[in-house]
């Protein structure tokens, strides 16, 4: 293989879609695709979300207000809502134009959407501010997965059954499984 060197303006990053569901002052709920999203870990065995927003977005504001969001993980079938909500802004007018299911969150008062085969359901342990940028370090207070999976190990999840839109710039979809840690160096 051969590399050429390029200036780095290009934006190539594997990321996981998903949802975001926040309640506005109104009481009403928004929603809005951010794909920045990541984990690490603090302690213990619980994982911290790491999740990026740029700009004055109403998903921000309400999560700056709140502290509380849901995460809902986009499915290939869920496309059309994630367009959807990427592209309007709240602040414009409610996202309406588009029938989906909404409920509460389990444990906490956050808007989910039915559709989403894995919600986390998080609340803002810290954030760091870079630029117009906020990045906030959430606590996972639960998790509502597709009752299709039966994890064998906290590992143990299947992604193609879960059929999440992996974003860059553009939309795919994943391919295989391709096997476990430690079957390829045997
Ligand atoms: C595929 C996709 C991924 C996006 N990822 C992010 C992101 O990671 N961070 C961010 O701040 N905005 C992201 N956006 C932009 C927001 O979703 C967009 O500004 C949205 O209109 C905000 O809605 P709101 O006004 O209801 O908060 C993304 C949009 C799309 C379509």
């Amino acid at each position: 293989m051969k590399r050429k060197s390029v200036k780095p303006i290009y934006s190539m990053c594997v990321q996981p879609s998903f949802i975001i569901g926040t309640n506005n002052e109104d009481g009403s709920h928004n929603f809005a695709p951010i794909t920045w999203v990541s984990v690490t870990h603090e302690e213990g065995d619980e994982y911290l979300l790491v999740i990026s927003m740029f700009g004055t977005k109403r998903t921000k504001q309400n999560v700056i207000r709140t502290g509380l969001f849901s995460a809902n993980l986009v499915s290939t079938e869920m496309l059309p809502l994630m367009d959807y909500f990427g592209s309007k802004h709240a602040k414009n007018a409610k996202k309406n134009d588009i029938s989906y299911g909404v409920s509460c969150g389990a444990v906490l008062d956050v808007p989910t959407l039915d559709a989403s085969p894995w919600v986390y359901e998080c609340e803002v342990a810290r954030s760091v501010e870079t630029g117009d940028s906020i990045t906030f370090f959430c606590h996972i207070k639960n998790i509502q997965m597709d009752e299709r999976l039966s994890p064998k190990d906290i590992f143990d999840i299947d992604l193609t059954v879960l059929d999440p839109v992996v974003y860059s710039g553009k939309y795919h979809s994943l391919g295989r499984m391709l096997g476990e840690i430690g079957d390829f160096c045997k």
